[in-house]
């Protein structure tokens, strides 16, 4: 089943990262990551399983996530799975099949589709946003310009 039907809009990408300040407002380091998370996937239908990892030298290390289950996928090397050549690359991934995609590393039976987002400070990656879908194709150019405006906020408040 295709996600269409149910995919982020613009006008609730607009009104989340409005909520998104108040959710993260008062906590800091992991903390404000498990909130981020938190609010992530229980805000937007398509986002099944969301996870922040940071860079830890040359590996990226699971700091906070939320979801129906824990992945043990918990230390990527960078370079490694769609996580980490997005962390390499310094930029967006979409992968519409994970399926189709030989980089993929599994974490879920249910995962369909993934996105992933690095979080950048002063031109390096100090980590990335990962959201899993259970559905093909679960992300679109606008959920990539939501959780790179995400990643931004993310980046003042960590870095
Ligand atoms: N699928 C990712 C690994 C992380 S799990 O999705 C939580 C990858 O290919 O890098």
């Amino acid at each position: 089943m295709k996600a269409s039907g149910n995919r982020l809009t613009r006008e609730q990408a607009r009104e989340l990262l409005v909520k998104l300040d108040a959710a993260m407002a008062g906590s800091s380091g992991r903390s404000s990551r498990e909130a981020l998370v938190k609010f992530l996937n229980s805000s937007v239908p398509t986002y099944s399983w969301v996870g922040v990892y940071l860079v830890e030298g040359k590996d990226l290390v699971l700091d906070a996530w939320a979801g129906p289950a824990a992945t043990e996928h918990t230390r990527i090397p960078i370079g490694k799975g769609v996580c980490g050549f997005a962390a390499k690359a310094g930029r967006t991934e979409i992968v519409s099949d994970v399926s189709k995609d030989p980089r993929y590393l599994q974490c879920f039976l249910s995962t369909k589709s993934e996105i992933v987002v690095p979080i950048s400070n002063q031109g390096s990656v100090i980590g990335e946003i990962d959201v899993d879908g259970d559905q093909l194709d679960a992300f679109s150019s606008l959920d990539r310009e939501f959780l790179e405006a995400v990643a931004r906020k993310a980046s003042n408040v960590w870095s």
